[in-house]
């Protein structure tokens, strides 16, 4: 069993997917660059994850990788003809992204898997605790997660998995916990996960989203997962075999949520978290909001 001695400083970000849902903006652009009203959705990620403490940033990249890496790279030609024209604040906005962390990069090559794409970061994370955070999920930087999480896996050890209260209805499109309580009203044991149970089958309405922290044993289990739904091999297969035996890595602790979440891997609810957070923005919120509910009365 791996001790959880040192103090997480690494962040994995698996952005290998084929994003299918997002054909054809996803043809030749991953959907992590898609923008979320002017910044591309990973951006928020790796944002979350440097306030969480977090600036060692590994990304699992595949096809399409170079938009990714160039976009945390500096663009000096851009930079240059800001400055020129004296454009202080875009010049700020363009450097920010690639002053914010310190950025690794490995292949995932074939998309096989979550699981597989975690399993891809083993050399550099090493024998040591780890998050990993999917970009689909946007937290609200308001209602911070990630930070919890890191010293929910400090105090427990092991492993820790976000969770949210879904309706009971919807919990077919996650992965659910089985879940007791623990002493720390947010924090719950994990004795077992189902991969997208019907309403029927789920043990609770406890659905996991796409924040882990992660017990390095994780790698070991993940090696010997075979794949499971749609020949990928699945990382809650493998959380799932770390809750049913402790032995193999710690425990299994869930951090329930109850922040905003946005999910931006779906069409419908990339919308809305589009419309949400420009209604937000100081810059552009007021102008927004007021033509949304013109646009609302009139057209709906
Ligand atoms: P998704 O299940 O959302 O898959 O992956 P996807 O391919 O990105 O999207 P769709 O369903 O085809 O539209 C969840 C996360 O795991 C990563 C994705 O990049 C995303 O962050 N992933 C998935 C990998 O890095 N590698 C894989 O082989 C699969």
């Amino acid at each position: 069993m791996t001790s959880s001695r040192n103090r997480i400083s690494k962040a994995v970000i698996p952005a290998a997917g084929l994003g299918t849902r997002f054909l054809p903006a996803t043809k030749a652009t991953p959907k992590e660059m898609l923008p979320v009203v002017d910044k591309p959705a990973i951006q928020y990620v790796v944002e979350e994850a440097v306030t969480a403490g977090l600036s060692d940033v590994l990304m699992i990249t595949g096809r399409n990788k170079r938009p990714l890496e160039d976009h945390f790279d500096r663009n000096y030609e851009l930079e240059e003809v800001l400055r020129t024209k004296g454009d202080a604040a875009k010049l700020t906005r363009v450097q920010e992204s690639s002053d914010l962390a310190t950025m690794h990069y490995v292949r995932q090559g074939d998309p096989r898997g979550l699981g597989h794409a975690v399993l891809c970061a083993e050399p550099h994370v090493g024998d040591q605790p780890f998050a990993v955070l999917l970009g689909d999920d946007l937290i609200d930087p308001r209602d911070p997660l990630l930070a919890r999480m890191t010293a929910v896996q400090e105090e427990y050890g092991g492993s820790v998995i976000a969770l949210m209260e879904v309706d009971p209805e919807t919990i077919h499109l996650y992965g659910c916990a089985a879940a007791s309580p623990t002493g720390d009203d947010d924090v719950v044991n994990v004795a077992d996960l189902v991969e997208k149970p019907t309403a029927a089958e789920a043990p609770s309405n406890l659905a996991i989203i796409g924040r882990y922290v992660l017990d390095p044993a994780v790698f070991e289990v993940l090696r010997k997962t075979t794949p499971g739904r749609g020949g990928e091999i699945q990382l809650t297969d493998a959380l799932q075999a770390l809750a049913s035996d402790p032995s193999l890595g710690g425990p299994v602790h869930g951090v329930v949520f109850r922040g905003r979440r946005y999910d931006t891997g779906d069409r419908g609810d990339y919308l809305r978290a589009i419309v949400r957070l420009a209604c937000e923005r100081e810059d552009l919120g007021p102008d927004f909001r007021e033509w949304l509910r013109e646009y609302v009365s009139k057209e709906m």
